[in-house]
């Protein structure tokens, strides 16, 4: 998680608050389901749209494959995968989470230990004769499946490199499940190394967490850039799917500026669902479950069901 910034190289139109961590407990943590109404302005300085719950689905697939991307670590990558995989299952959604970053954050968010497993998304990759099918786990959470990682994987980036048509080792390998699911969300690691290029030469859409904080928007330029050119070497259907602010601390005066800076940089493509900052997130890690069943009625829980119906609306 980030610590207030040094305040060294900054110009002097940059001088904000730069502490978003609550130094006192008159600090409370926000946990009631705020109702939003209609004509209200949101965060992101828009009027909030409400947008209704969405149809049920009849029959599955083929998935829309989202990767969860930032190269700046500890923006929410992980917390949103399971967050909002778990509130798009449950709007009847099929979804595959996909563990793709060698720490293996999102297997562990999900109760898994995953030094114990013997195969893991690794060995679908570099292996001929396993399968997804071979290695996939049921999550507890319904329509909710995981292909795990561990720190195996961190030998594929190296191994990738002497392999044909490295680039397109994910998209391969998910491409027989693809009809099973509605959303494949891919859960990238803090780097734009291969294994990431994987993830977007797999995807559709780019979903970018970015944290309310004074320096999330370094490094946005070399990502969009990273994106542009595997969409133009690798993958032309990939697109921006959506940038999601995190973190949010609507108290301070430093969040609302980052997030009018995020508004002004992107415009529509920022999703008007922001994830307020607060204890419930990491207290799910801990708990091994989406907010969505560790507090199902928390504003954290109802601001990813939110996401959500953003997502399926796009
Ligand atoms: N909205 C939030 N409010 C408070 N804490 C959060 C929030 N979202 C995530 N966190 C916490 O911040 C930490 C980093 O979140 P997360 O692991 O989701 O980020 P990440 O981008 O996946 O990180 P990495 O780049 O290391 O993979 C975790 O401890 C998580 O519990
Ligand atoms: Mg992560």
């Amino acid at each position: 998680m980030s610590t207030p910034q040094p305040s060294a190289g900054r110009s002097r139109g940059d001088v904000v608050d730069l502490d978003l961590v609550p130094r006192t407990a008159t600090a409370a943590v926000e946990d009631e389901v705020v109702e939003t109404s209609d004509g209200q302005v949101g965060p992101t300085g828009r009027p909030r749209r409400q947008i209704p719950e969405p149809p049920r689905l009849h029959r599955h697939g083929p998935a829309r494959v989202l990767a969860m991307c930032n190269q700046k670590g500890g923006v929410g990558k992980t917390t949103s995968a399971i967050n909002l995989g778990a509130a798009l299952a449950e709007y009847g959604r099929r979804v595959l989470l996909v563990d793709f970053d060698p720490q293996g954050a999102l297997s562990v968010g999900l109760g898994i230990q995953p030094h114990q497993l013997e195969r893991t998304i690794y060995n679908v990759l570099m292996e001929r004769g396993t399968r997804v099918e071979d290695v996939v786990l049921r999550t507890g959470v319904d329509h909710m499946d995981l292909l795990p990682s561990n720190i195996d994987l961190s030998a594929a980036e190296v191994q990738l490199v002497a392999e044909v048509g490295r680039e397109q080792t994910l998209a391969r390998m998910l491409q027989p499940v693809i009809a099973q699911y509605d959303y494949v969300l891919v859960d990238c690691q803090p780097s734009l190394g291969l294994l990431t290029v994987n993830a977007l030469a797999a995807a559709d859409g780019v979903l970018i967490p970015l944290e309310c904080e004074f320096f999330s928007l370094r490094g946005v330029a070399l990502l969009i850039d990273t994106i542009d050119k595997v969409r133009e070497r690798l993958n032309p259907r990939l697109e921006i799917a959506g940038i999601l602010a995190t973190m949010y601390d609507p108290r301070t005066l430093h969040s609302r500026e980052v997030m009018a800076r995020v508004v002004e940089a992107f415009g529509e493509v920022v999703f008007d669902t922001v994830i307020n900052r607060t204890v419930r997130f990491p207290e799910t890690t801990v708990a091994g479950e989406p907010i969505t069943r560790w507090a199902p009625r928390s504003a954290g829980a109802e601001a990813y069901r939110q996401l959500a119906r953003e997502v399926i609306a796009r």
